[in-house]
């Protein structure tokens, strides 16, 4: 049955020129028919180079819309439209009007879970892979850091030279594990390395033996010569690393770790969007679409 859905969108996809992009947080068997998989920055990267027509993302909303602010002659795909990421929409413009306020001379640096809208706001991006090596490039020494504070504090430790302030975000599906889920998964697992994502929080990011974003987890446990992990991130993760590595043993830090946003594209999700029966074209207007290229243009240059 995959087998056979996965079929049909390989033929649909070359038949119609269709790039798909897939985070790492989608299942595996979207994986598989993806011609990208990445982490936020790589995907970027390649939104802006993909030579197809038309680009699905499997991801969540603001993903496919920065396929769009990068490619605007493309047709850009979300095959869930209730695929949003509970993160960026924490913030919404006049709140951001407000905090840059309140901090007059401050340089904007927003994660890239935000709307299209907020990065009209904001002087550059960043993403978990490439936050630290752009906030240290930039030349402003003052920098508000939106909207997730576990990943703004995590830069703000390697960035001692620079005055970060965060404000009160988070990911719903990373802020929720405390130290104690930690030491609970690490007496079960005592040989176990901890592999944690930034999003996480710090009393979390503490205990880890390595932190870092989606597809840097991924390969550092890939390159290791230790055979047992605790995944500090979202269990599709586990799940990929259980079938690339059979001869390790990866470990959920809870079984709770589900983002359900990134979980509501399904393969039939991809195979309706591109028979046409499913799914939204993203839609930008062009003055957003200019305003919040610059911040994501500065991202590209400096990571
Ligand atoms: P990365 O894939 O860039 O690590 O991002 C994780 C995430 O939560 C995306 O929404
Ligand atoms: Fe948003 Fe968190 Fe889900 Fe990523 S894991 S899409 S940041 S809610």
């Amino acid at each position: 049955m995959i087998k056979d859905i996965q079929e049909q969108i390989l033929k649909l996809k070359k038949e119609n020129d269709v790039c798909i992009l897939a985070h790492c947080y989608q299942t595996h068997d979207i994986l598989e028919i993806a011609d990208y998989v990445g982490d936020s920055f790589g995907l970027a990267q390649r939104a802006a180079t993909a030579p197809n027509k038309t680009v699905m993302m499997c991801g969540v909303r603001f993903m496919a819309e920065t396929v769009k602010i990068l490619s605007p002659e493309k047709r850009v795909l979300l095959p869930e439209p209730d695929a949003g990421c509970p993160m960026a929409e924490q913030l919404d413009k006049q709140m951001l009007i407000q905090l840059k306020e309140m901090y007059p001379g401050y340089a904007v640096a927003a994660y890239i879970n935000t709307t299209a809208e907020l990065k009209t706001l904001c002087d550059v991006c960043v993403t978990s892979s490439s936050a630290a090596k752009i906030i240290k490039k930039m030349p402003e020494d003052k920098i508000l850091f939106i909207p997730d504070k576990n990943l703004g504090g995590y830069i703000a430790a390697q960035c001692p030279e620079k005055t970060i302030v965060t404000v009160h975000g988070c990911c719903p599906t990373h802020a929720k594990f405390t130290a104690k889920d930690v030491e609970k998964a690490k007496a079960a697992h005592p040989n176990a390395l901890f592999l944690v994502h930034p999003e996480c929080a710090a009393e979390v990011v503490e205990k880890a033996d390595f932190v870092g974003s989606t597809t840097e987890i991924m390969s550092y446990a890939k390159k290791s010569d230790k055979t047992e992990f605790i995944i500090g991130t979202e269990n599709s993760i586990v799940q990929h690393l259980g079938i690339d590595c059979p001869e390790k043993r990866f470990y959920p830090l809870s079984k709770d770790f589900v983002c359900h946003n990134m979980q509501l594209t399904k393969l039939a999700s991809v195979l309706h969007c591109l028979q046409g029966t499913g799914g939204e074209e993203i839609i930008l207007d062009e003055e957003t679409r200019i305003a919040a290229k610059k911040s994501i243009d500065r991202m590209l240059e400096l990571g």
